[in-house]
């Protein structure tokens, strides 16, 4: 049966120039190098400079990925950008990445679904390419979370990064089986119930102020573990693959120790997991692409390889995607 698949054309990232190390944070903060390496396996994470903002970092990663694609800018019809931290309350920073790529048609819009919302935005651009919306989407995750932390609170300054990756997907006729290059299946979850366990205290309806997060650090790791576990579970049940036949699994990068405990739940090896997260922190949206370019960029991941990806946010948002690449 020939159907449409979403096929990864090419990919990209960008990370701004100043690295933070813990050490540099024990001097603002009540850490150590220590403590930050043990519990999270982070070592450093990228800050913005100033005046830096989100779609600064989103054109880079995205011409980064038409480069890498081969294709003309204007090929592109949709941009899809998840993010947490956009330019503006409105309009959506999609819109400034379209107007600096010279694009005056199609659609660009935000998401918002968090630390998800790579996993999330690829989903939407599957569905839109499937259904004929879209032909050629520019998807980006990109953040500049350092502008909402609250830099007095080491329970949380110290996890998260800025950054920004990028995909172009576009449709190509497959078989219908799993041997086919683009997305497979994907799986998208939330739960509100559990949504003041991560979350920021401000907004424009709310306080009218940006806010800083806060976060139940125990509460969102317990549940991670277990939500990334079942979602990765469905993406295998949909397919009937196996943890056995995933060549890399790319996960969002919040916690060594959550990307450990879910990669031995799901009986993957730890040579196949892709980590980042020691260099970039937690940049939410961005991490999962991020994670996607080095490890494509460094030549791990090689066309025809199965790759996983996952995320697990405020929300509680989470979900799975089964690509080959
Ligand atoms: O991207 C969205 C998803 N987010 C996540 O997945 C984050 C999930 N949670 C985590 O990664 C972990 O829970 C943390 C890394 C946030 C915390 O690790 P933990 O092992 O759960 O530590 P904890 O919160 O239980 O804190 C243990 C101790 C506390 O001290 P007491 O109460 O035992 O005296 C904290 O006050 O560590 C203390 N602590 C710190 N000490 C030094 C918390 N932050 C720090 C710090 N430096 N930066």
């Amino acid at each position: 049966m020939s159907v449409i698949r979403t096929v990864v054309a090419g990919v990209g990232s960008y990370l701004p120039s100043r690295v933070v190390t813990n050490e540099d944070l024990s001097k603002v903060v009540d850490t150590t190098d220590e403590w930050i390496v043990e519990r999270t396996g982070i070592h450093s994470r990228h800050i913005a400079a100033d005046g830096e903002l989100t779609s600064h970092l989103a054109l880079a990663a995205a011409r980064n990925a038409i480069a890498d694609a081969g294709i003309d800018a204007q090929e592109i019809d949709t941009i899809i950008l998840a993010t947490t931290t956009p330019d503006n309350t409105f309009p959506a920073t999609a819109v400034t990445v379209q107007a600096e790529l010279g694009l005056y048609h199609g659609a660009a819009f935000d998401i918002q679904a968090v630390c998800s919302g790579f996993v999330y935005a690829m989903t939407i651009a599957d569905t839109f390419i499937r259904t004929g919306q879209s032909k050629t989407v520019l998807v980006i995750g990109a953040e500049t979370f350092s502008r909402l932390l609250d830099w007095t609170d080491r329970t949380t300054c110290v996890l998260f990064g800025d950054g920004a990756g990028a995909a172009i997907v576009k449709g190509e006729q497959g078989a219908g089986t799993n041997a086919d290059r683009g997305i497979l299946t994907a799986h998208l979850h939330s739960d509100g119930r559990y949504k003041d366990k991560l979350y920021v205290d401000g907004g424009p309806s709310s306080t009218q102020s940006t806010g800083h997060v806060r976060m139940e650090g125990r509460e969102v790791f317990r549940h991670a573990v277990v939500n990334i576990a079942e979602a990765i579970s469905e993406s295998l049940a949909a397919t009937g693959l196996t943890a056995d036949d995933i060549d890399w699994f790319v996960p969002h990068q919040a916690n060594k120790r959550i990307l450990d405990g879910t990669a031995k739940r799901i009986g993957l090896p730890p040579e196949k997991v892709v980590m980042t997260v020691g260099e970039h922190g937690n940049t939410s949206a961005a991490s999962v692409p991020l994670a996607l370019d080095t490890a494509i960029k460094d030549g791990r991941i090689k066309s025809g390889d199965l790759v996983l990806l996952e995320a697990m946010g405020g929300g509680f948002t989470w979900g799975s995607l089964l690509l080959r690449f």
